[in-house]
Order: C-alpha cells, then structure tokens, then sequence
C-alpha cells in the first residue's frame, strides 16, 4: 500500500513536470452538479460555483476555492493561498 501511494505521488510529480509551465489540465465534465448527482465537494458547494475558469483567473477575480478532476477523482482545493499556487486549467472556480 505505501508503496503504491510512493508511486502514485511520483506520478503526479512526473507529471506536472512534464506539463511544465502549461500546468495541469483538469478532467472537469461540466460543472458541479449538472451532470452528477453531487453538488458538494469538501468545500466547493455548487452554489457558489463562478464556471470553469483556469486557477490564475480565479484566483485573480477573488474565488476562494478550485475544483479540478484528475484521472477521474475530483478533488476540491479550499483556500486562496493554494489556489495562487495552483497552475490548473480547465477546473471549476467557486467563490
Ligand atoms: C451551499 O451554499 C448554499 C447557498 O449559500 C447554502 O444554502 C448551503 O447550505 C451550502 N451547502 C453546504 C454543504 O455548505
């Protein structure tokens, strides 16, 4: 198991880096909620979804909060300092 999650994040690592400066391409399908039954995710609540934006613009219009699908596991990235960091595209902005 450990070493399964070794490799894993040695795999996220490989690939960010080979993605360089374009940074990470999210698998978003639509918004939250429109085409799944779920309309919370941690944090990012549905209701408070700005569209999908790239993390820079959402960051840059004041959002607070990121949704980005990797290899089919959405993962709900909660605060403003992490999301100045991010480097995503194609994920969901929230307020
Ligand atoms: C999501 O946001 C709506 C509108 O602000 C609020 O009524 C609801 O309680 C929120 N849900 C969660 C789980 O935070």
């Amino acid at each position: 198991m450990r070493s399964f999650i070794l490799i894993v994040i040695a795999s996220l690592f490989a690939l960010a880096y080979a993605q360089g400066s374009k940074g990470t391409v999210c698998g978003n399908q639509g918004l939250l909620g429109n085409s799944r039954p779920k309309k919370f995710v941690g944090e990012c609540n549905r209701s408070d979804s700005w569209g999908v934006l790239s993390s820079h613009n959402c960051f840059d219009r004041g959002g607070s909060k990121y949704l980005c699908v990797l290899s089919g596991v959405a993962t709900c990235i909660d605060g403003p300092a992490k999301l100045k960091k991010l480097n995503m595209e194609k994920g969901e902005c929230f307020a």
